[in-house]
């Protein structure tokens, strides 16, 4: 009975390393839908489908909890399983997002604090952030810019360099227009952006605030358990790991290593 996470690829291993390193007891069960990634730019519909089939996945592999572990397919496909799928299939399962509980650390920022987050086009065009920030801390002045470079650039293993550094700026200009200043916060709201970090931070100035997600994430998960004490019991402790991917092992494995920062063995699997 492994706590699973799903992500369209391979950006969800940021909250993996996270929440492994939080609760290492725990066994763990990750999918990547290598095959059909990026989720970023694609329709609701399509994201609601694969990320119901990953999820659908891991219940059968025996999750009772599933961590949507990725931004997009949090964004467009979370509300309608909790709210369409489990009651009708899974009464005795439990899917959390990563939007909520980042929501819940900006609404913390100061009264009249600028917020910005950077994340894909899905997620920006979702509203889920503004939306839920409207309820949680109408205060906030929340500006969202869409970065749809940055994936392909990780994804490519150019954490640094010109190429990048061209391309923040262009992001971190329209940030700062939209802005109308230099924003208190900035959201990394997308989970490959947190191995941009050193290039991200050397750009912005200190007076902004960096918030990395998985660094949220992992907390509320941890608080999560501690509130529901009966999901909590049915996960098994055995601190073992398995890397599901829909598509070649290989490639995931090298690419999982950049973002976990250790090499592991990865399992393909057909949705
Ligand atoms: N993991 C996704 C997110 O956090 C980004 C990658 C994708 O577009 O599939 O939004």
């Amino acid at each position: 009975m492994p706590l699973g996470l799903f992500d369209s690829g391979f950006g969800g291993l940021t909250v993996y390393r996270k929440v492994r390193e939080q609760l290492p007891a725990y066994d763990m069960l990750y999918l990547g839908d290598t095959a059909r990634t990026p989720y970023g730019n694609r329709s609701f519909e399509a994201i609601l489908r694969f990320t119901t089939e990953g999820v659908e996945h891991l219940f059968a592999q025996g999750c009772p909890l599933v961590v949507i572990a990725c931004n997009t397919a949090s964004a467009k496909a979370l509300r309608t399983i909790q709210q369409k799928l489990l009651p009708v299939k899974y009464l005795d399962r439990r899917v959390l997002g990563i939007i909520r509980p980042s929501a819940e650390a900006l609404a913390q920022e100061a009264p009249e604090s600028r917020v910005a987050l950077w994340a894909t086009e899905g997620t920006v065009r979702s509203e889920s952030y503004a939306l839920e920030l409207e309820k949680l801390a109408p205060h906030i002045r929340l500006t969202q810019v869409a970065c749809p470079l940055l994936v392909p650039l990780v994804e490519n293993g150019e954490l640094a360099g010109a190429g990048l550094e061209y391309f923040l700026e262009q992001y971190w200009r329209e940030t700062l227009e939209r802005a109308g200043g230099v924003p208190d916060a900035l959201l990394l709201a997308c989970t490959h952006y947190p191995l941009l970090y050193p290039a991200i931070r050397r750009l912005v100035p200190a007076s902004t605030k960096i918030l990395v997600q998985a660094d949220l994430v992992a907390p509320a998960l941890t608080d999560y358990l501690t509130r529901h004490a009966d999901f909590d019991k049915r996960l098994t402790r055995g601190e073992s790991e398995r890397f599901l991917t829909t598509d070649q092992t290989e490639s995931f494995a090298k690419l999982a290593s950049l973002f976990l920062g250790r090499n592991i063995v990865a399992e393909q699997v057909e949705l």
